[in-house]
């Protein structure tokens, strides 16, 4: 194990899909033994940038929190948690977006995106990334494991870090992008787009607790091509390819063996062996949420166990801020 403390969130949005889990989850479980310190948030105060039903935020902060642990994040090992339960991160936030320009928000991926599908955004929506840089620096996180898509937002929390500490005196460590190095998954429907919780098509994701028979009958009904063979080339055949890249994570093999495993079968029929490897894979892990969300307050605990271990972490750094900036 290196030195370091490891911070991620994600939000609740329900129960993950193939691709978080495949491209996120997996990795944010393998990382609570290569770091001695681990927090996984889920950022419930970054899901109203949208509009929420509560009934239903609540209920899917239980699904998220059962998926992280079924998904194998371990509250021994790591600090899980629901970030409104922890006022220090909004607190942070505020004393963050008065060193942060308009500017500097204007051009961020996820206000380009997101206030373009509406007419007006929220002016939450317009600082989510402060809000994200707090979540980081109120750790002193050193690394942050994200997407690609997350890259220039936690450029701003490495600026505000420095910021800050040239304003203030040191006190933020830089953190640093733990970039996963595998593929994105596609969408089973149209394999130019990744795999998306917001992909209206019913067939496109997979839940990582749908039941056997959707698995097969999602990846039987998967976009392929005219080709029968199976080969492996993102490019050429992004279809094809996706699949090989599922069946190769799902099975935790390489590209190379997944292929070999494909040969002499046609797409078709690979499609069989690429359904069986997801389905074994996902088994436990349906299974599991199915088990932790039938006991609502024992989630309810962990995450108020969870908020109490944040909160010791956080505090003495936001009163540590607050004394630097002059409360
Ligand atoms: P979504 O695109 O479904 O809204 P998020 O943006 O909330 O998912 O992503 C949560 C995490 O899952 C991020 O770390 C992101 O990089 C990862 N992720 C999302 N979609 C995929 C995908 N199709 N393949 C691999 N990783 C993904
Ligand atoms: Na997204």
């Amino acid at each position: 194990p290196q030195g370091g403390r490891v911070f991620s969130g994600i939000q609740p949005t329900g129960v993950p899909h193939l691709g978080n889990y495949l491209g996120a989850l997996e990795n944010w479980a393998a990382l609570q033994g290569r770091f001695p310190s681990v927090l996984y948030s889920i950022v419930d105060l970054h899901s109203i940038t949208q509009p929420q039903d509560p009934a239903q935020l609540r209920s899917n902060v239980l699904d998220m929190a059962a998926s992280l642990l079924a998904c194998g994040i371990d509250p021994e090992k790591a600090i899980l948690f629901q970030q409104s339960q922890v006022s220090e991160h909004a607190e942070l936030s505020w004393i963050l977006g008065c060193l942060t320009s308009m500017p500097r928000l204007r051009h961020l991926p996820q206000w380009k995106m997101k206030s373009k599908q509406r007419s007006e955004g929220s002016v939450g929506l317009y600082t989510y990334p402060v809000l994200q840089a707090a979540d980081i620096l109120l750790y002193k996180s050193t690394h942050v494991p994200v997407g690609e898509d997350q890259v220039q937002h936690l450029e701003l929390a490495q600026d505000l870090a420095r910021i800050f500490n040239h304003r203030y005196g040191e006190l933020f460590p830089e953190p640093r992008a733990l970039l996963s190095s595998t593929q994105k998954v596609k969408s089973l429907r149209d394999p130019s787009v990744k795999m998306s919780k917001s992909d209206p098509h019913a067939m496109a994701t997979i839940s990582v607790t749908d039941s056997p028979e959707d698995i097969a009958l999602k990846i039987r009904r998967a976009v392929t091509d005219f080709t029968s063979e199976v080969t492996y080339d993102p490019e050429a055949r992004p279809g094809v390819s996706n699949l090989v890249l599922i069946h190769a994570a799902a099975a935790g093999v390489g590209v190379p063996e997944a292929v070999a495993q494909a040969r002499g079968l046609s797409t078709a029929a690979y499609k069989g062996l690429v359904s069986e490897a997801v389905v074994q894979r996902l088994a436990p892990i349906r299974e599991e949420i199915r088990r932790l969300r039938e006991d609502p307050p024992h989630l309810q605990a962990l995450l108020a166990r969870g908020g109490d271990r944040a909160r010791e972490m956080a505090a003495p750094v936001l009163a540590e801020v607050r004394r630097r900036v002059g409360f």
